[in-house]
C-alpha cells in the first residue's frame, strides 16, 4: 500500500479519499505550509515521505506551485497531484512545477482513478527509506502506447483523425494524452484545435530539450485535458531533423504520458519513419479511391520489408460513401489486407475543424465521431492487455 499526505486537509477528507483509491491517506493543516518547502519536505519524518501528494484549494495556490516544484527537483518519484481550477495557466504552471494531474474538485472521479492506478502500478516505498536526493528523471510507472497516423497520401484525413483520436483518449485519460504534429513543414494541428502555442517543435528540438520538465513547458495544453506539441511556425525550421531525433522525442514523450499520438505528413518522410521505429500502432488512413489505396498497399509492403511496420496495424477506411463505385470487400481485395475501421465521409468534419473545436469534443451521436471512439477503445483496450494479441475484428460504423 502506497502512503498519500493531502496537504490542506484533515480526517475526514483522509478517510474519504482513502476509501476511494485504496492507500493510507495522511493530512497536513494548510498552515504547515511555513517557511521554504524544500525544508517543510526535510522536516517530515523520513519514515513517512509519502508516494504522492495531494495539494487541496485549502493551500493558496501559488504557495502548492512552489511546493510542487521543490518536491519534484528533491523526490521527482512523488506524485503530484493539485486542485484548482483547470484554466489553461493554471495547468501549464502545474505541468511546469511537475505537478502530474489536476482537477477542480478532489472528489474528481478522474483524478482519483488516476492517482489510484498509477499508485496501485508502483511498489511502495521501504520503510525506513531515508529522503534522499534523487535523479532528476520521473520513473516509468505505466506503459505508454505510441500511436503514429500515416498515408502515402494528403488530405485523406490524418490530421481529423489524430485530432479526434488525441480527444477521445483523454477523455477516458484526462491529462496523460500528448498530441505531436510531426507534419514538420505544414503540420496544421494547431490551427484545426485553435492553439495559439508559446511553443513549437522547433523548441523541442533545440539545445536542453532532452530534460523532461523543460520539454513539458513546450507543449500546449488543449481544454478538452491533453496536451499539444504544436508544429514549427516556418516550414523550413526543421528541416535538418532526423528520424533518430524524432524517434528519441517521441521515447521522451513516453516517459511522461500514456499516450503518444503521432500526426504525419504524407508519404513516408524521416519524421514519419522516426515515429513508426518508436510505435506500438500504425494506423494507415486511405479514401475509397483507387491510387490512394494503391498507396497504401505499398507503403504496406515496405514497411513489413522494413520492419518499420509497428506490432499493431489498423487500416482505415476515410471519406467512406457510397459514391465511390467500390465496396469494403473491394478495397480489402485491392489492399490485400483487412480493413479495420470504417470513417464515413461526414460534412461536420470539415466544419468542426474550421472551427477549431474537434468533433469529438461537440458530438456524441455522428457516426464519425463514434467510429473515432470505438478505435481509442479498440487502442485504450489493448493498452491495457497484458498480452496484447487479440483476433482481427472489423469495427465498423457505417
Ligand atoms: N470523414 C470525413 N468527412 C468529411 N470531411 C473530412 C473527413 N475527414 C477529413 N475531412 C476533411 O478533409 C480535409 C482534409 O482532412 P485532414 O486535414 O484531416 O487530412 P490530412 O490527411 O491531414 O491532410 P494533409 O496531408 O494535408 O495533412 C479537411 O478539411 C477535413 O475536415
Ligand atoms: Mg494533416
Amino acid at each position: 500500500m502506497s502512503l498519500v499526505l493531502i496537504v490542506g486537509g484533515d480526517d475526514e477528507l483522509a478517510a474519504r479519499v482513502e476509501s476511494t483509491i485504496g492507500h493510507q491517506c495522511v493530512t497536513l493543516g494548510a498552515d504547515a505550509l511555513q517557511g521554504d518547502s524544500t525544508s517543510f519536505l526535510r522536516g517530515l519524518d523520513p519514515t513517512v515521505i509519502p508516494d504522492a501528494m495531494i495539494l487541496t484549494s485549502a493551500v493558496p495556490l501559488a504557495a502548492s506551485m512552489a511546493l510542487a516544484r521543490e518536491v519534484a527537483a528533491v523526490r521527482p518519484d512523488v506524485d503530484l497531484v493539485l486542485v484548482a481550477a483547470t484554466e489553461k495557466e493554471i495547468m501549464l504552471e502545474a505541468m511546469r512545477s511537475g505537478i502530474r494531474d489536476v482537477a477542480p474538485s478532489i472528489d474528481d472521479p478522474s483524478l482519483m482513478a488516476g492517482l489510484r492506478s498509477r499508485l496501485d502500478a508502483r511498489a511502495p516505498t521501504s520503510p525506513g527509506d531515508p529522503l534522499k536526493l534523487a535523479p532528476k528523471t520521473t520513473p516509468v510507472d505505466f506503459r505508454s502506447r505510441t500511436m503514429t497516423v500515416l498515408s502515402p497520401k494528403g488530405g485523406v484525413g490524418k490530421t481529423s483523425i489524430s485530432t479526434n483520436l488525441a480527444v477521445s483518449l483523454a477523455q477516458q485519460s484526462p491529462m496523460e494524452v500528448v498530441l505531436v504534429d510531426l507534419d514538420l513543414q505544414f503540420g496544421d494541428v494547431s490551427t484545426v484545435l485553435d492553439l495559439r502555442p508559446a511553443h513549437t517543435l522547433e523548441d523541442a528540438f533545440g539545445p536542453g530539450a532532452h530534460d523532461n520538465l523543460l520539454l513539458k513547458t513546450y507543449l500546449t495544453v488543449h481544454d478538452a485535458g491533453f496536451f499539444v506539441l504544436c508544429g514549427a511556425e516556418s516550414p523550413a525550421a526543421n528541416d535538418h531533423v532526423t528520424a533518430e531525433q524524432v524517434s528519441a522525442l517521441v521515447r521522451q514523450l513516453q516517459e511522461q504520458f500514456r499516450y503518444v499520438v503521432l500526426d504525419t505528413a504524407a508519404g513516408l518522410e524521416d519524421a514519419t519513419l522516426g515515429a513508426l521505429e518508436a510505435s506500438d500502432d500504425a494506423i494507415l488512413v486511405s479514401t475509397m479511391d483507387i491510387a490512394c489505396l494503391r498507396g497504401v498497399r505499398k507503403e504496406i509492403e515496405l514497411l513489413d520489408e522494413l520492419s518499420l511496420m509497428p506490432a499493431s496495424r489498423h487500416v482505415v477506411l476515410n471519406f467512406a460513401d457510397k459514391q465511390s463505385g467500390l465496396k469494403v470487400k473491394d478495397v480489402e481485395a485491392l489492399l490485400g489486407v483487412p480493413v479495420d475501421l470504417v470513417l464515413p465521409r461526414a460534412k461536420e468534419v470539415p466544419v468542426a475543424s474550421n472551427k477549431g473545436v474537434p468533433l469529438v469534443v461537440t458530438s456524441k451521436s455522428s457516426p464519425f465521431v463514434k467510429a473515432v471512439k470505438s478505435l481509442s477503445k479498440k487502442i485504450y483496450d489493448r493498452a491495457r492487455a497484458t498480452e496484447g494479441k487479440q483476433g482481427h475484428k472489423r469495427l465498423e460504423v457505417a
